[in-house]
């Protein structure tokens, strides 16, 4: 495992899974920008992680196309070059699909999808041009199986994980690889998990658990692992799980 002097993008970074990426990232050496939503949410993260290495903050709407191709600009300048990008800001409203107003899907799946497009299309020239690159994006198992009540959101998570998929045939000859991180039932917004029937572990997932995931598939050593999508879930859509079990 090892990071080369390795400089990584990480959106929503001041949301749970992506600050316990942040942190893990540090921790191996990494420069962080660390983007989300405004300035102040992206600089109050940034400076729970001071002295852990470089990190600056970002305010980055993903859904504005004129902020991303702003600040993408911006970080490309202060760090030169961006190795690692991290596909990770998005929200779940839960609204069952006949309440659903065409306002409400559009923004679901423009946050979700087009956000994740917006952002890698920002960087996707200087990486080519740097000769690498790692970029993962962040699925989920309502992507892949669906979940009820999230029809938007599953609709453009699973449109995230066939993105994945397309741009890692795009781009294999380029030295950069992109991979997929379908998460079920993280834990709460207490930050610990918790017992859950849903999982065969019986328990819901920790931040730093897919943070762990993301940094694995970000490392240097990761270089024949491309277009996948990895569900990180406790098992929970094996099978139904039995109460005897
Ligand atoms: N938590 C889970 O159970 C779970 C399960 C499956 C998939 N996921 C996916 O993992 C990712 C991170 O989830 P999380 O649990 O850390 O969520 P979170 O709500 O803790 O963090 C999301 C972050 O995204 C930011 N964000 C929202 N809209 C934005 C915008 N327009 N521009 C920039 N940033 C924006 C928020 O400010 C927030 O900091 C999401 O893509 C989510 O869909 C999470």
């Amino acid at each position: 495992m090892g990071f080369d002097k390795r400089v990584a993008v990480v959106t929503g970074g001041a949301g749970g899974i992506g600050r316990a990426t942040c942190r893990r990232l540090l921790e191996n050496g990494v420069a962080v920008a660390l983007a989300d939503i405004t300035q102040e949410k992206a600089d109050e993260a940034v400076a729970t992680m001071a002295g852990k290495g470089t990190i600056r903050g970002y305010g980055m709407d993903i859904c504005d196309s004129a902020s991303v191709a702003d600040v993408s600009r911006r970080i490309l300048r202060d760090f030169g070059k961006v190795d690692i990008l991290v596909n990770n800001a998005g929200r779940w409203p839960r609204m069952p699909f006949a309440e659903i107003t065409e306002e409400h899907w559009l923004q679901v799946i423009d946050l979700n999808l087009n956000g994740t497009f917006r952002v890698t299309h920002a960087f996707i020239r200087a990486m080519v041009q740097n000769g690498y690159g790692r970029i993962i994006n962040l699925g989920s198992i309502a992507g892949e199986v669906g979940l009820p009540g999230f029809s938007a959101y599953s609709a453009a998570k699973a449109g995230v994980i066939i993105f994945t998929k397309t741009l890692a045939m795009e781009y294999a000859k380029k030295n950069i690889t992109v991979n997929c991180v379908s998460p079920g039932m993280v834990t709460g917004d207490d930050g610990a998990p918790r017992p859950c029937q849903g999982t065969w572990v019986g328990r819901t997932g920790g931040r730093d658990e897919m943070a762990r995931l993301i940094t694995f598939l970000a490392d240097d050593d990761s270089s024949f692992i491309t277009g996948a999508d990895y569900t990180i879930d406790g098992g929970r859509i094996l099978g139904p799980r039995f109460a005897d079990m």
